[in-house]
C-alpha cells in the first residue's frame, strides 16, 4: 500500500514536471524574429528601401517580424549629399520614422565608402576630397544624432585577395589615416551611436579579416574610437567552418560583432547555412544581432538567387523556421551592451594648466597627413592655438577640425568652433595635409 503511494505521487510529479517544462519551452518560444532575438538582447533586422514602403505585403513582414532596420541605399553618400554641401535626407528619414515607429534600432548605413559616392566627389582628389569626406561624416551623423544605434562609418576599405591590406581607392589616396579620421569625426558628431567598420569577404579567418582585425587592435590600442565590426556575410552555397571563431576574435579584440547584410544563395543548403550564421550569434556574447539584406525574395540586389527568408509572394522559407528555432534555442551567453564610452584615453596629463601638442605624421613620397593632438593640463582649456614650423617646400593644402593660418613656414592652428573646450587631462586631435615633407620639429600649444 503504501509503496503504491509513494509510486503514486512520483509519477504525479513526474507528470507535473513534465507539464512544467513543456509550458516553459512553449512561454520561451516567441514566433517572430525580432521577439525571438530579444529574447537574449539581440535584434533581428532587415535592409529596407524607401520605394517599398507603400507595399502593404512588404510593411506586414516587416513591422511583424523585425526589431531592426538598415536603410539598403538611402544614407549613402550619393543619397544624402547629391551636390557637395547640400544634403538630402528626405529618404533617409523615411527610414529612420519607419524604424521609429516600430520601437526598432535604426543601423546607418553607409558614411564612406568607395561605391556610390556622388559623381562630385568621385571627380575629388586629396585633401579637397579629404575635407569633403570628413564634412560628410560631421553633417549625415550630426543630422542623426541621437537616433543611430550604429553606424557604419567605413564599408568595404580592405582589399581581397592575400595581402590583408587596403583597398585602393580615392578615400585611401587622401592617406592611410582616412578611416581614423572618419571615425573620430563620426564619435565627435554623434556620440552615442556605436561606431563599426563593416566588409565582406571578412566571414572566416582569412587576410581580409586578419587585416581588419589588425585595423581594430591598432585602433584600440590607439585609443581611435570604434565600438563594432560588421560581416557583411553575402553567402553563396557553402560557409566558412571558422565562421563563429571569426566573429569571437573580434569580440575578443574589444568590440562588438553584428551580422549586417546576411543573405544566402537558394543552393541546396540555404537552410543550413542560416542556422550556423544565427547559432554563431547566438554563442558570441558580444554579437549583438543579425540584419537580413531585404525581406522578400524579389526585394533582393542578388536577382535570380532567392536568397532571403521569405518568397516572392511573402510566404516563410524553410530559412525562416531554420532560423527562428535557433534564435529559440537561445545561447548560452547574452549579449553585453555596455554603455557607449568613448574609447579614447587621455594622454598623460602636462603639468599645470595650459596645452600641450604633438604631432603624428603619416607621410609618403612629396606629402603627408598630420594629425596633431592638443592636450589640456591640470586645468580646463577654453580655446586653444598650436604653432609649429614646417619643414621648407612644405606646404598645407587643407586642414579639419581646425583652421590655419598661413600655409608655409611657421604656421598656426586656431580650434574650430566644437573642440575649443578640453577638459583637465583631456585632448583633441585635428588634422592637416600638405606637400613636401611634414613637420617634425614638436609643436607649441597657446590656451585661451
Ligand atoms: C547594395 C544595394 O542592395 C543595392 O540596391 C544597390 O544597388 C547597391 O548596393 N555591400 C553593401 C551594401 O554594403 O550597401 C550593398 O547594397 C551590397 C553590398
Amino acid at each position: 500500500m503504501k509503496r503504491r503511494s509513494i509510486i503514486t505521487v512520483l509519477v504525479a510529479a513526474g507528470a507535473v514536471l513534465a507539464a512544467g517544462v513543456l509550458f516553459s519551452a512553449t512561454a520561451d518560444a516567441a514566433t517572430t524574429l525580432g521577439a525571438s532575438a530579444a529574447q537574449s538582447g539581440r535584434y533581428f533586422g532587415a535592409a529596407i528601401a524607401a520605394g517599398r514602403l507603400s507595399d502593404g505585403t512588404y510593411t506586414g513582414i516587416l513591422n511583424r517580424e523585425f526589431n531592426a532596420v538598415t536603410p539598403e541605399n538611402e544614407m549613402k553618400w550619393d543619397a544624402t549629399e547629391p551636390s557637395q554641401g547640400s544634403f538630402s535626407y528626405g529618404n533617409g528619414d523615411r527610414i529612420l520614422n519607419q524604424g521609429i515607429s516600430m520601437g526598432a534600432k535604426v543601423r546607418g548605413h553607409a558614411l564612406l565608402w568607395h561605391a556610390q559616392q556622388p559623381g562630385w566627389a568621385q571627380s575629388l582628389a586629396g585633401s579637397a576630397l579629404r575635407n569633403a569626406a570628413i564634412n560628410h561624416v560631421t553633417q549625415v551623423a550630426t543630422h542623426y544624432k541621437g537616433k543611430i544605434y550604429a553606424w557604419d562609418v567605413v564599408n568595404e576599405a580592405f582589399a581581397d585577395g592575400g595581402g590583408g591590406g587596403r583597398r585602393d581607392s580615392n578615400l585611401q589616396r587622401t592617406g592611410n589615416d582616412w578611416i581614423e579620421a572618419a571615425f573620430k569625426a563620426a564619435r565627435a558628431a554623434d556620440p552615442a551611436a556605436k561606431l563599426c567598420y563593416n566588409d565582406y569577404n571578412t566571414d572566416g579567418v582569412n587576410a581580409k579579416s586578419t587585416g581588419v582585425l589588425n585595423m581594430v587592435k591598432d585602433f584600440k590600442a590607439r585609443g581611435v574610437p570604434i565600438d563594432c565590426v560588421g560581416f557583411q556575410s553575402h553567402l553563396g552555397t557553402t560557409i566558412p567552418g571558422d565562421y563563429q571563431a571569426n566573429l569571437q576574435r573580434f569580440a575578443d579584440a574589444g568590440v562588438d560583432v553584428q551580422i549586417t547584410e546576411l543573405d544566402v544563395a537558394q543552393g541546396n543548403n540555404q537552410a543550413g547555412i542560416y542556422a550556423t550564421v544565427t547559432k554563431a550569434c547566438m554563442a558570441v556574447s558580444r554579437c549583438t544581432g543579425i540584419t537580413v539584406w531585404g525581406i522578400r525574395d524579389s526585394d533582393s540586389w542578388r536577382t535570380g538567387e532567392n536568397p532571403l527568408l521569405f518568397d516572392n509572394s511573402g510566404n516563410k522559407k524553410a530559412a525562416y523556421t531554420s532560423v527562428l528555432n535557433a534564435l529559440n534555442a537561445g545561447g548560452s551567453t547574452t549579449p553585453t551592451t555596455p554603455a557607449t564610452t568613448p574609447t579614447t584615453t587621455p594622454t598623460t596629463p602636462s603639468t599645470g594648466g595650459g596645452c600641450s601638442a604633438s604631432t603624428s605624421l603619416n607621410s609618403w613620397n612629396g606629402g603627408y597627413v598630420a594629425t596633431v593632438r592638443v592636450a589640456a593640463g591640470s586645468a580646463a582649456v577654453n580655446g586653444w592655438t598650436v604653432t609649429m614650423a614646417l619643414p621648407s617646400g612644405s606646404a598645407i593644402t587643407g586642414a579639419w577640425s581646425a583652421t590655419n593660418s598661413g600655409t608655409s613656414g611657421t604656421v598656426s592652428f586656431r580650434n574650430v568652433s566644437y573642440n575649443g573646450s578640453i577638459a583637465a587631462g583631456g585632448y583633441t586631435e585635428f588634422g592637416f595635409q600638405g606637400t613636401g615633407a611634414g613637420p617634425t620639429a614638436t609643436p607649441t600649444c597657446s590656451a585661451g
